[in-house]
């Protein structure tokens, strides 16, 4: 039988020798494990005469703890056993600094995903400006000197006549004034009123105008593309429905809801009860507004909407707050 104090001196010295983890495991199996020289010492102490036992029985254990403390103090103290110092001081073994990798908003997102669905159907898409003049903005849009949205106190005016757009429309008659019908565009973009922030409005925020001038355009034709854009952005088991309105560019004008997500048309307080959702203005181009732009109403109509992209987005991803978008909270945009 090997002396404890033996098999005490040839560990130390291997384990001090051991070169990676696996060295020292090896080293470990060697001595403590289950067939292991320790072990089958200790196994002999029951072949002494009883009177010896215990002493060698205590001695062996000495040992045994004596060398597992060799083999702890080798290791790093990280729990994966997989690292032995490196000269320097430097775990070569840690993971790496992650990156951060930025993503696109949230709007820019939803944005897209608008635009792809009218380009699907055979829209151009175009921008216009954001600082516009009045008569675009307005007059040529058969908007009335006394509308409310005239007034210096709902919109921002820069100079006489100059001010920043409050909707997206003006693009209409911008683009109108450059191409012969068949005309079939988008226009996203920013868009600027003088409403006090709250949880639906911003001083600041985006629409997407839509116009579809051809021969023969009808109502039908305007509630076909909108029915498929709503399937296509809310989901196939969303209804829709117009209600008529009132917009000084189109003749007849009309509203279209979606179907509440949350009750399913029940009603409940996400739709205010009403089991609807506004999401856009709608209607058929007015004969004024085609007489700014000289083109022949007796020959050519066409129909046009507008939506709120901040409305689209929040019915979609159940945002209840159009600030959250804006106030660049990290936590908050990294959602979607
Ligand atoms: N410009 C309107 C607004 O900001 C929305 C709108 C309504 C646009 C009807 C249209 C339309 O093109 O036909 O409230």
């Amino acid at each position: 039988m090997s002396r404890p104090e033996d098999l005490l001196e040839e560990a130390r010295k291997e384990i001090s020798q051991a070169s990676s983890s696996e060295s020292l495991e090896s080293v470990r199996v060697k001595y403590l494990g289950r067939k292991g020289l320790l072990t089958g010492v200790l196994r002999d102490v029951g072949k002494l005469p009883p009177g010896d036992r215990p002493r060698a029985g205590a001695e062996l254990n000495r040992v045994k703890i004596a060398i597992q403390a060799l083999l702890d103090e080798r290791k790093t103290g990280n729990d994966s056993g997989a690292a032995i110092p490196v000269p320097g001081g430097v775990d070569l073994t840690l993971p790496g600094r992650g990156r951060f990798f930025g993503q696109r908003h949230p709007l820019s997102q939803i944005t897209a995903e608008i635009v792809s669905i009218f380009y699907s159907m055979g829209f151009g898409v175009v921008e216009g400006c954001e600082v516009e003049e009045e008569y675009y903005n307005f007059e040529a849009l058969n908007t009335p000197d006394w509308h409310p949205s005239r007034d210096e106190h709902d919109s921002f005016y820069l100079a006489p006549g100059i001010l920043l757009r409050t909707h997206t429309s003006p693009v209409q008659i911008r683009i109108m004034e450059k191409t012969k019908p068949p005309v079939r565009i988008v226009a996203p973009g920013r868009c600027f009123r003088r409403d006090a922030p709250d949880a639906s409005h911003f001083t600041n925020f985006h629409q997407i105008e839509g116009l579809y001038v051809d021969r023969d355009v009808s109502f039908a034709n305007l509630k076909g593309t909108l029915a498929e854009f709503a399937r296509r952005v809310f989901g196939p088991e969303r209804e829709i429905r117009f209600r008529p309105h009132y917009f000084p560019f189109t003749e007849p004008s009309a509203e279209m809801d979606v179907s509440c997500a949350n009750c399913g048309g029940k009603g409940c307080r996400t739709c205010s009860g009403k089991g609807w959702l506004e999401i856009l203005g709608c209607g058929m181009v007015h004969p004024n507004v085609f007489k700014y732009v000289d083109i022949d109403c007796e020959i050519y109509n066409g129909y046009a909407f507008g939506m709120g992209i901040e409305r689209i987005a929040m019915l979609k991803y159940g945002v209840n707050d159009i600030r959250l978008f804006y106030e660049n909270d990290i936590e908050f945009l990294s959602q979607f």
